[in-house]
């Protein structure tokens, strides 16, 4: 099925990026928040962004007034009922993506694709909340969407071929590289990366090197672009722990567990990058 028309539910982090693409790929876009306010707060993101696109060349001004011009704001779901793809990016919390998902199912056309950004939830559980699991799929984006490529599409058991296929396809018309792959706990890269990060934290203490020893050895050693200590403040403390704690949650290894000196950080407000210290100072 072709998508036309694309909205966004929750104007947060992942939301206000997820619709950022959808408008500057040029798709009517109808993003809902909970209140006007937020709704404002997310559009102003996304012209910070945009003002940045054009300082830098890569689009002119007419193409960033054409792209806002293609965002309406919302603070009703009812509002997305002639959306052929609706993208939920509201807080990691199972009965209130189950809540919206219920909502959704109600309000917009029978056929139309329903998607959940979630990073750790089930979007099996999340698609039982409706009457029709088969157009439900996981579109899980990275942070800063607009600037990560990948997007893994995620099939539920339930989820037909018709809506993977239409959810890769919106993808790679929004310029992003999209992988297919099944409902399993961290998907692809949170469940490779997640523990492997925690062990090269575990690393540090075994091993007795400081962050830049170790940030050295795996660009110099193992050809990573970015040493782990440097991504780990990149992605935040905060999020890598409660990505940890999901994980460890649903599959149980001890690798997965976030490592205490990770819990203290996040403790301490050594947040990484945004909180200005992390591993490094900013
Ligand atoms: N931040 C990341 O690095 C990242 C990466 C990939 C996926 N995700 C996933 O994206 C989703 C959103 O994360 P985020 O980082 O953008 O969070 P955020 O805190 O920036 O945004 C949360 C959004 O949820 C909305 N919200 C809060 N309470 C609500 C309610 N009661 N009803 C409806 N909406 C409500 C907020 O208004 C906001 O739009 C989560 O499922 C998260 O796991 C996050």
């Amino acid at each position: 099925m072709e998508i036309r028309k694309v909205g966004v539910v929750g104007l947060g982090t992942m939301g206000a990026g997820i619709a950022q693409i959808s408008v500057q790929s040029g798709f009517e876009t109808v993003g809902r928040e909970v209140t006007a306010e937020l709704g404002e707060r997310g559009r102003a993101t996304i012209e910070r962004y945009l003002a940045r696109g054009v300082e830098k060349g890569r689009m002119s001004e007419g193409e960033r007034d054409a792209a806002l011009g293609r965002l309406t704001l919302t603070t009703e779901l009812s509002d997305l009922a002639d959306c052929d793809l609706v993208i939920e990016a509201v807080l990691e919390e199972l009965p209130l993506k189950r809540e919206v998902f219920g909502e959704l199912d109600r309000v917009t056309r029978p056929e139309a694709v329903l998607a959940t950004n979630t990073s750790a939830l089930s979007v099996a559980e999340i698609a039982a909340a409706t009457t029709r699991p088969e157009r439900v799929v996981g579109m899980h984006f990275f942070n800063p969407a607009p600037v990560l490529p990948l997007v893994e599409i995620v099939r539920a058991p339930d989820s037909s071929d018709d809506a993977v296929d239409a959810a890769y396809a919106w993808a790679e018309q929004s310029g992003k590289q999209p992988v297919r792959c099944n409902d399993t706990p961290g998907f692809l890269v949170n469940r490779i990366l997640i523990p492997l990060l925690n062990d090269c934290v575990r690393v540090l203490d075994e091993a007795d090197v400081p962050p830049e020893d170790l940030d050295k050895a795996m660009t110099n050693g193992a050809g990573w672009p970015l040493g782990p200590c440097a991504l780990i403040d990149l992605i935040g403390v905060d999020v890598h722990v409660h990505a940890s704690e999901a994980l460890h949650g649903k599959l149980g290894e001890e690798r997965m567990a976030p490592p205490a000196r990770l819990v203290q950080m996040q403790q301490a407000g050594k947040l990484g990058r945004k909180s200005g210290e992390g591993f490094y100072t900013y």
